[in-house]
C-alpha cells in the first residue's frame, strides 16, 4: 500500500515499434486503472539490451516511449513514469533474486525459447535471466497488480514463485503480485497469421498495426487482414482472423463482442474492415498529436523524468534496504 492505495506496476521495453497489441494488452488498461491505484510505469531499458541496440537510436526510442505513456493519457504527476536504468535498485535486487531462482525454472520460459530461436547468434545470459529482473521490477514496489498482456503470464507466475520462496525463508518481505489481464485485447494476433501473436519484431510489417502508423496505412493493413472463406462476421474459434478483428474493434470502441457482431450482421468484410480501421484510427490519431507536442517540450519532459526518477528511487530503495538486512549484508556506512 502507498498512500492507502494498492500498488500497480507495469512497463514496456524500448525496442521496436510498438503495436496496437501493446496498447490494447497493456497501455489501455493502465489508463483505466491509474486513478484507483498508486501506479509505477517503467521504460524497461535494462531489459531492452538483451537484444543489441544501436545507442543513439535506443536513447531516442526510450524517450519516445516515455512520452507515449503521457500521450496515451497517463498523468505523469499522479503516476510515476520513469526509466528502469535510472533506478539502480532494479539491477541490485535482480542479482539477489537470481540467487533464489533455479536454472530449471528459467529454462521453461517460453519467451526465452522463442527469443533464443530468433537471435541464435546472441543467446546471452541476460536473455536467460530476463524474468528475474522482471521479478525485481515488480517486487521492489510492493506491487499488488501487474496489468500486462497474456504473453507475460508465465513471467508473472515465476515472479510470484520467487517472492513466495523468499518470503518463506525471511518472512513477509514482498507483497505477492497478481497479473491483471483486460477483458478484451489481452492477446492481439497478427493480421497476416492469426495463429501468431501480433509482435513488434514481426518481419512482415503487414501483420502488425504500429502505434505510429498513419490512417491510410491502418486502413490498408485492415483491408489486407487475413479472414476466412465465408463472409460472416462472427466470433468463433474456427474463425481466428475475423475474431481477432472483432477483438480489436471491440477493445477500441468499448462495444461488447455481441454488440459488434450484431452491428455487422448481414454485412460483409467490405464494411467491416474499414470500420475496424476507423476504430483504431480514432484511438491513434489523438495520441499522435499529443505525442508530437510532448516531445517538442524538452524542458517539460526533462522535469517529469527528474521528479519521477526520485520518487521511484525512494520506493525502490525502501524495499531494497529491507532485503539487504534480511539476507545479512552489513550496513553501508554513512
Ligand atoms: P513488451 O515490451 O514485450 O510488451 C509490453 C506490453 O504489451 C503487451 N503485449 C501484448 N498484449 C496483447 N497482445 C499482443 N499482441 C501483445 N504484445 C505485447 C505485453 O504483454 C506487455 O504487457 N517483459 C515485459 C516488460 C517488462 C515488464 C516488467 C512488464 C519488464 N519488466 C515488469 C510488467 C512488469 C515485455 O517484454 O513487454
Amino acid at each position: 500500500m502507498v498512500n492507502d492505495k494498492k500498488v500497480l506496476y507495469s512497463g514496456m521495453q524500448a525496442t521496436g515499434n510498438l503495436t496496437i497489441g501493446n496498447y490494447l494488452g497493456a497501455l489501455k488498461n493502465w489508463i483505466t486503472l491509474n486513478e484507483e491505484y498508486e501506479c509505477f510505469f517503467g521504460v524497461m531499458d535494462l531489459h531492452s539490451i538483451t537484444i543489441r541496440q544501436q545507442p543513439a537510436d535506443f536513447r531516442k526510442r526510450a524517450r519516445n516511449l516515455l512520452a507515449l505513456y503521457i500521450a496515451a493519457g497517463i498523468d505523469p504527476v499522479k503516476n510515476c513514469i520513469y526509466y528502469q536504468s535510472h533506478v539502480s535498485a532494479h539491477a541490485e535486487l535482480g542479482w539477489i533474486l537470481g540467487c533464489f531462482t533455479y536454472m530449471g525454472e528459467l529454462s521453461r520460459m517460453t519467451q526465452f525459447k522463442d527469443k533464443a530461436a530468433k537471435h541464435s547468434d546472441n543467446i546471452n545470459a541476460g536473455l536467460f535471466t530476463y524474468p528475474v529482473l522482471m521479478a525485481a521490477d515488480i517486487l521492489l514496489y510492493q506491487t499488488d497488480y501487474v496489468p500486462v498482456g497474456k504473453d507475460q503470464q508465465q513471467h508473472l507466475e515465476i515472479t510470484r514463485d520467487i517472492a513466495q520462496r523468499f518470503n518463506s525463508i525471511y518472512g513477509d518481505v514482498f507483497t505477492i503480485p497478481e497479473g491483471y489481464y483486460g477483458k478484451r485485447g489481452a492477446k492481439v494476433m497478427s493480421l497476416q497469421d492469426p495463429s501468431k501473436k501480433m509482435s513488434k519484431s514481426d518481419e512482415n510489417p503487414n501483420g502488425s498495426i504500429y502505434l505510429m502508423d498513419d490512417a491510410d496505412t491502418v486502413l490498408r493493413k485492415c483491408k489486407r487482414a487475413v479472414t476466412d472463406s465465408d463472409s460472416e462476421i462472427r466470433y468463433s474459434e474456427d474463425k481466428p482472423g475475423v475474431s481477432n478483428l472483432l477483438e480489436i474493434y471491440s477493445a477500441c470502441t468499448g462495444k461488447s463482442i455481441e454488440e459488434s457482431e450484431k452491428e455487422f450482421d448481414g454485412k460483409g468484410y467490405g464494411e467491416f474492415k474499414p470500420a475496424v480501421a476507423e476504430a483504431v484510427n480514432s484511438v491513434l490519431e489523438p495520441m499522435h498529436k499529443e505525442h508530437e507536442r510532448i516531445l517538442k517540450d524538452k524542458s517539460y519532459l526533462d522535469g517529469i523524468i527528474k521528479e519521477n526518477n526520485e520518487k521511484a528511487r525512494y520506493f525502490a530503495n525502501k524495499t531494497l534496504r529491507k532485503v539487504r538486512k534480511k539476507v545479512g549484508f552489513t550496513d553501508i556506512p554513512h
